[in-house]
């Protein structure tokens, strides 16, 4: 594997896998970019202790199991050790058993349902302890505590609810609906839903809806006219880019937790947001999976130039506790769990597109994937610390 070796001018080769086709390319196009622009920033500036990165990227087309395939193919024929990449929790289990097997390290830059921890895995979205459970609070505060459950029939959807579930039985409130769809569902299959909705008005709906459909579904609760005042969509997979594909006015109103929104301040995300928007085009947002996938790039370059290998071992010893002052705020590597130390945000789209935060933590949450300081009943939910 000649690009492990430490003496030599050789490019740092990394692997790269987001689809850019099918129905998960409404953001997993973004993770790309954001990964991209790093990767350029990173080479203009000279690199990694002199060697430039050179990423090799194949696209999946939204099919979980070609994830598996195209790790298999980067480990062994391409020689990479390290991969960036993965949207939903399917695509990662489809790439968990190559690089544990392959002793590779996989960065997965999305929020997912926690409940995991591979110690060749570094985890950059959130997990539910630094979303799920602000989110389910503010719900209960200002909207009430029945919740309708709508979700893409999946991993993630149905293990996020099952924690969604706990956390509203542990504080007096209920489930009075839970409805799956195909990942492939189009505007039609949520028709039926949104009735089911009507009949039973619950005070909240919670999405976990990915991709395309989520498009489908906001469009279909628009279009009877429930006003997102007095019920929301709430979710935690929601973000600029869904929002820009279904359009701003049938976004207005609803409520997403994330660790990232382009509209929160301070300079790091200024610059992100320039630099993002000078690259892509001035009307493309960027949203809090292109963060993820910038900032792990950003914070994977901090530690080669540590380790100076892509030695999975070495690489992962020099990975654990560093930080790195990402565009939502200074982020850490939890070196307990590979799990990352980020913002809970709660933020409602305006008609801009973008989101008005109305709630975040004044630090950066510590990752807790299993819930363990929560208690399995996380009874005080949602308390952002
Ligand atoms: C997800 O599938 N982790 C959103």
């Amino acid at each position: 594997m000649a690009n492990l070796s430490q003496e030599t001018s050789a490019p740092w080769r990394i692997g790269i896998l987001f689809s850019r086709t099918g129905f998960m390319s409404v953001i997993e196009e973004t993770q790309y970019q954001g990964t991209l622009l790093a990767v350029e920033e990173i080479n203009a500036a000279g690199g990694v202790c002199g060697r430039e990165l050179v990423p090799v990227a194949y696209d999946p087309g939204s099919d979980s199991l070609a994830y598996g395939h195209y790790a298999k193919r980067l480990m062994i024929e391409d020689e990479v050790s390290t991969i960036f990449g993965c949207y939903t929790s399917s695509s990662r289990k489809a790439v968990l058993p190559v690089v544990e097997r392959l002793n590779g390290l996989l960065w997965y830059p999305t929020l997912y349902e926690g409940f995991e921890a591979s110690p060749n895995v570094i985890y950059t979205g959130a997990s539910p302890n630094q979303n799920s459970l602000a989110l389910c609070r503010h719900l209960m505060d200002n909207y009430g505590s029945r919740f309708y459950f709508v979700g893409s029939d999946y991993i993630y959807p149905r293990e996020s609810n099952r924690v969604m579930r706990e956390l509203l039985k542990a504080n007096g409130g209920s489930v009075v609906g839970e409805r799956y769809v195909s990942v492939h569902a189009r505007w039609q299959d949520f028709l039926p839903i949104i009735q089911d909705i009507r009949r039973i008005r619950p005070d909240v709906i919670f999405s976990t809806v990915v991709g395309e459909g989520t498009v489908y579904l906001y469009q279909a609760y628009a279009n009877v006219g429930i006003d997102p005042r007095r019920m929301p969509i709430a979710s935690l997979t929601t973000t600029e880019a869904e929002i820009a594909a279904m359009g701003f006015d049938v976004g207005e109103g609803h409520i997403t937790a994330a660790s990232y929104f382009q509209g929160i301040e301070g300079s790091a995300n200024s610059a992100f947001v320039r630099q993002f928007k000078k690259r892509y085009g001035s009307d493309v947002s960027t949203n809090m999976c292109a963060e993820a996938s910038y900032f792990q790039l950003r914070l994977f370059a901090k530690a080669l130039e540590q380790a100076n290998s892509l030695d999975t071992e070495v690489l992962r010893a020099m990975v654990f506790g560093t930080s790195y002052d990402a565009p939502q705020g200074a982020v850490t590597v939890n070196p307990m769990s590979g799990h990352t130390d980020l913002w809970t945000r709660i933020g409602r789209a305006n008609r801009q597109g973008q989101f008005d935060i109305i709630n975040q933590s004044q630090e950066a949450v510590h990752a807790d994937p299993f819930l363990i300081g929560y208690g399995r009943a996380t009874a005080q939910a949602g308390h952002a610390q």
